[in-house]
């Protein structure tokens, strides 16, 4: 059973939502790219979604989210995530439009230098949101600071929570199945306007963190019965068991909607490519630095070393080696990121080393 676009669209738009970017976002067609690759590109610009210039695809999780916080009368909002993250962010923007007040919980997976604060930590504070950085202990993995980030930020919310307040949290990046509707629409959107141009996609190409947008991505898929294939490239290292969890966070994103009569299969409707993180989360590999510099000096176009740089050398590196063939119609899901081009020197890594003096 599959859904028409503007059944599926209702059922979705049944969900509390709160108006926060501009939707929607445009897509184009990349024809210097093209030519190169020998492939028919697209890219889809949810680094375009606003609300501010640094936007990027938690706005469309967020719209549902805040949506869901305002219809249950929060005041505060938690979330959590690294200190440069582009979530946490988002999330601030979206909460100050929405007249509600956020709680960072941030783990400095790279240290803050207090004397040089940049990129979305500078933002986070020019938002006025209550900051928590949580330090790295020694010995401790990235997992282990980001479960005391919880734990810490429960007993914040119990003091509020006493005095009357009323609190709601947004997990990290969104992934729930509140925020993954935002990326199921997102995929109606972007089937709609590949319709209006007479194409459909072959492939879709996104950089995947937390899963949320993936899940929501193949969830809208699977409503329409589309057979357009989506690779989500891992930004940090992760085995196959991130299908799963990724199939299951569609499947419950479904469930929410009222949907009994479609399902994401773990084994059958998603895909990951895993190898472009390299080296690791916020550090910048050789491919990505490559593809960020081809893009801007071929398109003048920017993607991110953290994110959207990494998605892009995936798909670069696919069309080299004939996994996606000659004459494909590809998507390239922008999903934003810019901010980290100014983050710290460890994250932005070998991008402008060209300044010539002349004497
Ligand atoms: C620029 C950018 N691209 C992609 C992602 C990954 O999205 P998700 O967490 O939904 O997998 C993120 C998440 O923070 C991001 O900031």
């Amino acid at each position: 059973m599959s859904y028409t676009i503007n059944e599926a669209k209702t059922l979705l738009h049944s969900k509390p939502r709160c108006e926060l970017g501009f939707f929607p976002t445009p897509l184009h067609r990349l024809d210097r790219l093209s030519e190169d690759l020998g492939i028919d590109l697209y890219m889809k610009r949810d680094d375009l979604t606003g609300r501010s210039l640094f936007g990027g695809n938690k706005i469309r999780k967020l719209e549902y989210l805040i949506g869901d916080a305002l219809a249950k009368g929060a005041e505060y909002v938690f979330t959590y995530g690294a200190t440069q993250s582009n979530h946490a962010m988002q999330t601030a923007t979206a909460c100050r439009k929405a007249g509600l007040k956020p709680i960072l919980y941030l783990t400095a997976v790279v240290p803050v230098d207090e004397t040089d604060v940049r990129s979305n930590l500078f933002l986070d504070q020019v938002l006025g949101a209550e900051i928590h950085i949580v330090r790295m202990l020694e010995g401790e993995t990235e997992d282990d600071a980001d479960e005391r980030a919880l734990q810490m930020a429960a007993i914040r919310r119990q003091e509020l929570e006493k005095e009357g307040h009323v609190c709601y949290d947004v997990p990290m990046g969104g992934a729930n199945r509140v925020g993954s509707i935002g990326f199921a629409d997102g995929y109606l959107e972007l089937t709609q306007q590949m319709q209006a141009l007479g194409k459909k996609a072959d492939f879709l190409y996104h950089a995947t963190g937390t899963a949320g947008t993936m899940a929501g991505l193949a969830a809208g898929r699977k409503l329409i019965g589309s057979s357009s294939r989506i690779v989500s490239v891992n930004v940090s290292k992760k085995d196959d068991s991130y299908l799963k969890k990724a199939a299951d966070l569609a499947n419950q994103t479904l469930a929410y909607l009222g949907v009994t009569d479609v399902s994401v299969d773990p084994s059958a409707d998603v895909e990951r490519e895993g190898e472009f993180y390299q080296p690791g989360y916020e550090m910048p590999g050789k491919e990505s630095t490559e593809a960020i510099k081809y893009l801007a000096q071929r398109e003048g176009l920017f993607v991110d070393p953290v994110y959207s740089g990494k998605a892009l050398a995936a798909l670069i590196a696919h069309v080299k080696s004939g996994k996606i063939p000659q004459g494909s119609c590809v998507v390239f899901w922008h999903t934003g990121g810019a901010t980290a081009l100014f983050a710290e020197h460890e994250i932005v890594g070998d991008l402008s080393n060209t300044l010539i003096y002349d004497h």
